[in-house]
This record gives C-alpha cells, structure tokens and sequence, in this order.
C-alpha cells in the first residue's frame, strides 16, 4: 500500500506539474481525491488492514493527499496569475509607442506654378479674383467680343451644360466678372481650371488651367504691357530669357499679339529643341483691351484703356521641369510627383 500510495503521489504531482490549464488540474484533482479518484479508494480499502498498519497508512495517505492538495492549490494559483499576465500583455497599451509614419503628400507641380505665378504677380500689385468652372455663355463668348461664328464656340469645341451655361473654354470671363463688379483701377489675375473638347494626347487634355491678367486704367498703354510681361518672364525663367512680341488676333483685345520666349535649351543659339530657330513655342497671347469688351461691362473705353494677358498654366509648368508629356500631370502617380 504504500508503494501504491507513493505510486499516486508521484504521479500526481508529475501531472498537475504538466497541466496548462484549471480543466486539466480540475480532471487530475478528481481522478486522485474524487469520490471514485485512486487515492479515496485506497482511503476506503485501509478499513482492511491491521489495527497496526491502520493509523501509520491512514497517516501517510494524509499527507499524500495535502501534499497533492497543497500542490494543486499552488498550481490554481500559478495558473491564475499565467492568464492574468496573458491578459495584461493582450489589453497592454504601450502609451510610448509613435503611431506608423504617415507619408504626407505635398503641392501639385500645376499647384506650385499657379502659387509662384500668383505671388509674381502679387509683388506687382495684382490682385487675385476667382470665378466659376461653369460659366455663362455670355460671359465666356459675347462679353468677350467672340462673334457667333468663332468656332471656339462650336459644339465640337466646347462642352455645353445647356445653351446659356457652359465649362469656361477660358479664364478670360473672369475678366468681365472683375469689370463688371469693380470700377477702374484694376489690376488682377486669375487662375483656374479650363475645358476644352479635345482629345488627350501628349500636349492636350481636355481640362487644363489657365492664368489671366488684366489691367484697367486711364492711360494704360502697349509699353505697359510689353514692360509688364517682360518683368514677369524674367522673373519667372531668369534674367537671361529674351522675349518676342508677335501680332496675332483675339477677338477680344485689340491689337493681340503672342509671346514667345527664347530657346530653353539652347539661350536662343538655333539648336534641334527649337528647330534651330532659337525660340521656344509661344507662351502667352496678350493684347490691349477691345474697347467693345470694356463698354460691355459699363467701362467708358474713352476714358480708360486697358491690356490683358492669358496663358496656360500646364506648358509653364512643363518648360519649367522639363516634363514631355502633359499626361504625367494627371496620372497621380507617386513615383512622378515626388520629384517635384
Ligand atoms: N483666352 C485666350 C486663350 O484661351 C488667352 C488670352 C489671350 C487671354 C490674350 C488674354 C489675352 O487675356 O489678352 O487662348
């Protein structure tokens, strides 16, 4: 008996040494000191043994089972505080941990140019004036002295919303919005979103942006113009740009002329980037205001006079860095902008 009692305890204590959770230790606790567990019945057979052997077995059952009680109680406990840690380390929250860096975003390059060009024009005591995407046909074409048959009012050019209201072909209406709101003295620009009906293709987009200018006032002349874009084109690409004023026709300035800007690449030497003429591509188109325009918005045209200028935002910025294909601008893909 006391082999097999020392038999139970080993055993015992080995398994509740190995038992990973209170279900294990709750099945050992009732196959040892259950009412049928091994050790009870050993309890039960002592009633068989010699008045002698009586008290020495039933003592030393005793203690078998404190020992195994004593032990289980242990083990409740180091299982209790195992699944209370578990726990604290679950729910834990590290109050020192940074949160995952967050990659910021930065300007649009077309945002970056209209903000330098903006600011340019600041620093010369323009004014910045907004107006909206969707415009009246009267402001975009009739108040700006566009004939019915100019064809920048076909369908096939422009996107009507209805037949009064349409996406502005230009920034130029926001020029009459000015005149129309505000007496002379004016000097403002504005720059914004166009829409034209064109396909995409490396140098078009249906949506493109624009800035415009306009300067109101009583003895504003043609070198005012030519002094005032000059300013801002060397302010804009170096000292070191020349500058070419060709006449051209728009139906609301008169006379009109293009700008073009000397070769990039070359300083205007002649090289394979310029055909060899040694000028870049025309850059803006300006002109002196058409009387017609300022009597359209209620400005005396004997009195005051006026020049105007308008160009496209998205060429400035490809010249600027060198982009080749206008479509980079509109793809949103990361790897391109971060460069800029
Ligand atoms: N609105 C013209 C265009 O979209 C650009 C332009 C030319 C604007 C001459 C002007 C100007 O204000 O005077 O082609």
């Amino acid at each position: 008996m006391k082999e097999k009692l020392f038999e139970i305890k080993t055993y015992a204590i080995d398994e509740i040494e190995k038992a990973t959770s209170f279900e294990e230790l709750e099945k050992i606790r009732v196959g040892v000191l259950g009412k049928k567990g091994q050790l009870t019945d050993i309890l039960k057979g002592l009633g068989k043994l010699s008045k002698e052997e009586r008290p020495v077995m039933g003592q030393l059952a005793n203690e078998v089972r404190a020992e195994i009680t004593d032990k289980l109680a242990q083990k409740n406990e180091s299982l209790k505080w195992a699944k209370l840690k578990e726990q604290i380390i679950a729910e834990s929250l590290d109050v020192t941990a940074t949160k995952k860096f967050i990659q910021k975003g930065h300007e649009h390059p077309l945002n970056q140019t209209i903000d330098e060009l903006e600011g340019l024009f600041r620093s010369m005591g323009f004014s910045i004036e907004e107006g909206p995407e969707i415009e009246t046909v009267e402001n975009n074409f009739d108040k700006l002295n566009a004939p019915l048959d100019h064809p920048s009012r076909d369908l096939s050019d422009t996107f009507y919303i209805d037949k009064d209201t349409l996406l502005r072909t230009q920034t130029s209406p926001v020029q009459i919005r000015t005149m129309l709101k505000q007496k002379p003295p004016i000097r403002m620009v504005s720059a914004g979103k166009t829409f034209r009906n064109d396909d995409v293709d490396d140098t078009h987009s249906p949506m493109f942006h624009q800035i415009e200018g306009l300067v109101v006032d009583e003895n504003v002349s043609m070198a005012n113009l030519i002094d005032t874009i000059n300013v801002f084109i060397k302010e804009l690409f170096g000292e070191d740009i020349q500058t070419r004023f060709r006449p051209h026709y728009f139906p609301f300035t008169e006379p009109s002329m293009e700008v073009d800007v000397s070769c990039f690449v070359c300083k205007g030497e002649g090289c394979d980037a310029c055909n060899h003429t040694g000028w870049s591509m025309e850059l803006l188109g300006c002109g002196m205001v058409h009387p017609k325009v300022l009597e359209a918005c209620g400005i005396d045209s004997e009195k005051y006079t006026g020049f105007a200028f308008g160009m496209g935002v998205d060429r400035i910025t490809m010249v600027k860095y060198g982009i080749n294909n206008l479509r980079l601008l509109y793809d949103n893909d990361k790897r391109f902008l971060e460069q800029f």
